[in-house]
């Protein structure tokens, strides 16, 4: 039994004005149509038996509609708040040990990522399965292009099966430091994703976190199957907030001995920010791209969303401009990590 645990949270600050609390990264569609949760979920239901949907109680409906546009479904799990990626991972596996016991295989999927590459990424499932099967706790490394300091770093070891084992795992590094890896080599980015038993997972949340493995377990317990949502669990609010805000990455991968890397050879992209979505598609002529109803005269190297309305660019370059029904984004491609500041300042007014 393979099951896909896909993760739908954070409201993806960089992505303002489209995402916001109310539509988070998840539900935006690329120039296709679709949204970020489709397609994760549509790549996940091609390489596993089935799929469980963690997310914010109240995206409930709208990701049930988006995967059945796609004539899927999944059970839910369904969070009061945000508690970072380990409180989520795991009571996913003590849900997962409990449908299907502790064999079960877990592949943990970020549903705001975007993947090229479909034979390559069933590849490296599969070698991580089979690694997964054998104890590992396995990562998905990607080939780093730069010193990016917003990633787990990944050190390469030994050949294991159809990977490697894992040598150290170095979460968001210092600026000097990623330097370094990329200076010396034999290092990947962590992509995010996982594969595991559910075993194997809850067996190092026992051992490496003992108070959170033991208030998840409680939380695990006081979550009833909800009554009025099929097919969905919503997780108690009280012990749910007894757990502790804290990444897997920091809370194992850093600490664990069993963790395998199977390198990705397929495209991967988190979509962090605008520069990500611009790159996306054929640009015209001019390195531009644009979405909607856009004129341009003489513009350059721009990324232009016009959500609602018609937006003409005229002589400009190298600007991102996202225009929503009720906010307007004006950037220089070069600086558009700083649109978190943006939200920041707006969450300051309130
Ligand atoms: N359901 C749920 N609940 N999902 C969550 C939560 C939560 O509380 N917190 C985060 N997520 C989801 C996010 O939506 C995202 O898809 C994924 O989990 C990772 O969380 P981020 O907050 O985006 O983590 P990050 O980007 O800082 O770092 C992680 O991803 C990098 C690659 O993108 C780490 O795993 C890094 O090591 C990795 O390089
Ligand atoms: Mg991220």
């Amino acid at each position: 039994m393979l099951v896909s645990v896909i993760l739908s949270g954070g409201a993806g600050t960089r992505l303002w004005p489209v995402s916001r609390e109310g539509h988070p990264k998840p539900f935006i569609t690329l120039p296709d149509g679709e949204s970020l949760l489709q397609k994760t979920a549509l790549r996940a239901r091609k390489v596993a038996d089935t799929l469980m949907v963690v997310t914010n109680r109240e995206y409930y409906f709208r990701s049930r509609d988006d995967l059945a546009a796609q004539q899927l479904d999944a059970r839910y799990l369904l969070e009061p708040f945000g508690r970072n990626t380990a409180p989520a991972i795991l009571l996913a596996a003590l849900a997962a040990e409990d449908t299907w016991g502790s064999d079960a295989c877990l592949l943990v999927l970020p549903a705001d990522h975007l993947i090229e590459g479909e034979e390559a990424f069933r590849e490296a499932v599969n070698k991580a399965e089979a690694l997964a099967r054998n104890g590992f706790l396995v990562t998905f490394g990607v080939m780093p292009t730069h010193a990016h300091t917003g990633y787990g770093y990944i050190q390469q070891g030994e050949a294991l099966g159809e990977g490697y084992r894992v040598q150290a795992f170095r979460e968001k590094p210092e600026q000097a430091v990623a330097d370094r890896y990329l200076a010396e080599g034999g290092y990947f980015w962590n992509s995010g994703m996982f594969c595991f038993t559910a075993g194997h997972i809850l067996s190092a949340f026992r051992t490496l976190q003992p108070a959170l493995f033991e208030k998840a377990e409680a939380c695990h317990r006081a979550s009833p199957e909800a009554k009025a949502l099929s097919g969905a669990v919503e997780i108690d609010a009280c012990h749910f907030e007894a757990c502790e805000d804290i990444s897997i990455d920091y809370a194992l991968f850093e600490q664990a001995a069993n963790v395998a890397v199977v390198p990705a050879r397929f495209s991967w992209s988190d979509i962090g920010a605008w520069d990500a979505m611009a790159a996306l598609g054929q640009p015209d002529a001019s390195a531009n791209r644009f979405e909607g109803e856009v004129i341009n005269v003489d513009s350059h190297g721009c990324y232009v969303r016009a959500e609602d309305r018609l937006v003409a660019a005229v002589g400009v370059e190298d600007l991102v401009i996202v225009d929503t029904p009720d906010a307007l984004l004006v950037a220089r491609k070069d600086k558009v990590q700083a649109v978190k500041s943006v939200v920041a300042e707006l969450k300051a007014r309130k």
